[in-house]
């Protein structure tokens, strides 16, 4: 099924250029030096798209693989290792309507609430885009309340180091991460970008707490809210990043599940459509009505077969660069269980397989980045596939 493509057949010059951007940012990020990459690349200057590395390496949760999710301490290590763009955060809204940084809004797996006899009797259970989910949920809390919480690792199983630093982080808000934005571009004498998701936009609109007008004020209100602004926001449902378009200008990506798939929003308002629709020529070009990229999970790229094994790459990223779109699928992880079968190597849970090898496979279907919880393996797969 479909073709393996080379970068040169899925973009010509426009991505042969860019490529020449990821020589010098790769470069650049091993040697710990300014990026700079779109003038010297000749990719357009003022920032946007265009300017960063293709392809881009996406700090998913932060550096995620190394330190508690959605974390200050974990979107500091993406940056320091040289992401070139930090996924901080994935947004959920408090009860007072503040947005902070959680992968969702129960947040029993990744902080120490449960600990915290006080909040003893906030436990529910809750019907979240369908799935019955039993828990601690960010919308029964206060701000000031979920600040006396602290993150703890998700996944220990497969990251008993990290459990070191459980207790060390706050919860950060959206407004914690502007700042930090700010000051660490300050710091480093080069933009640094933010990769924020909405989550769940529909749940949480019908209890009153809409996202996308909260996330536009909160980036009007920082400058950070314009075409060129180094701000990307993406969300599973459609709708929400048709929402977004109608009120900012920053970069829009959806977010697109697996194929048998149906974004909530569209169950909600009786949409037959699935990701299946949505991937085919038609339904990339209605993307690219109100969207600069979708972020498709990596089997869209290249499926899998019964045992885990990689087939033949799909024709998603020759489809989605003909109706203009790029391409950043997630998530690439350097631990056995998350590889495709071929790249596993022994059977421990938290023991690395051959994640260059998976890298090779992906780059070399032309996307345009990638989400990875280990920034710095994606930074030296980059450096290997655009030297190649
Ligand atoms: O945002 C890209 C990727 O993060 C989507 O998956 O579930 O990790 O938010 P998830
Ligand atoms: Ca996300």
């Amino acid at each position: 099924m479909g073709t393996r493509e080379s970068n040169d057949q899925t973009g010509g010059a426009g991505r042969r250029a860019l490529l020449g951007a990821a020589v010098l940012g790769a470069g650049g990020a091993v040697l710990g030096l300014p990026g700079g990459t779109a003038s010297a690349a000749g990719a357009r200057p003022g920032g946007g798209l265009r300017s960063l590395p293709v392809p881009t390496v996406i700090g998913h949760r932060g550096a995620s693989g190394y330190r508690p999710e959605h974390t200050l301490g974990a979107y500091q290590l993406a940056l320091d290792m040289g992401a070139d763009i930090v996924e901080a955060g994935d947004l959920v809204p408090t009860r007072d309507g503040h947005l902070v940084c959680r992968h969702e809004p129960e947040i029993g797996g990744t902080t120490d609430v449960a600990d915290h006899p006080e909040f003893a009797g906030r436990k529910r259970t809750k019907s979240l885009d369908g799935v019955v989910t039993t828990g601690w949920f960010t919308e029964d809390f206060t701000l000031a309340e979920l600040k006396t919480l602290r993150a703890t690792e998700r996944i220990p199983a497969n990251r008993p180091h990290n459990t070191l630093y459980d207790g060390r982080w706050e919860i950060p808000t959206f407004e914690e991460v502007l700042r930090w934005q700010d000051e660490q571009t300050r710091r480093r004498g080069k933009q640094v970008w933010i990769y924020p998701e909405l989550k769940h936009p529909t749940y949480f609109r019908k209890l009153g707490l809409g996202l996308e007008e909260r996330v536009a004020r909160i980036l009007r209100r920082h400058g950070k809210d314009r075409k060129n602004s180094p701000v990307i926001l993406q969300s599973f449902e459609p709708t929400s990043i048709q929402r977004l378009d109608k009120l900012v200008g920053n970069p829009l990506v959806v977010l697109l599940s697996g194929a048998g798939s149906r974004p909530w929003d569209f169950v909600e308002t009786g949409d037959d459509r699935t990701v299946a629709d949505l991937v085919t020529p038609e339904g990339l070009r209605e993307i690219a009505s109100y969207a600069q990229g979708i972020g498709p999970t990596l089997d869209l790229v290249i499926p899998r077969d019964a045992a885990g094994r990689l087939k033949e790459p799909t024709t998603l990223v020759r489809d989605a660069h003909r109706a203009g779109l790029i391409l950043h699928p997630y998530t690439l992880r350097n631990e056995n269980p998350f590889l495709p079968a071929d790249f596993r190597r022994g059977t421990g849970a938290d023991a690395y397989g051959d994640v260059f090898g998976a890298y090779r496979a992906y780059f070399a279907t032309g996307i345009d980045g990638i989400f990875t919880d280990h920034p710095d393996t994606g930074l030296l797969a980059r450096e290997d596939f655009v030297n190649r």
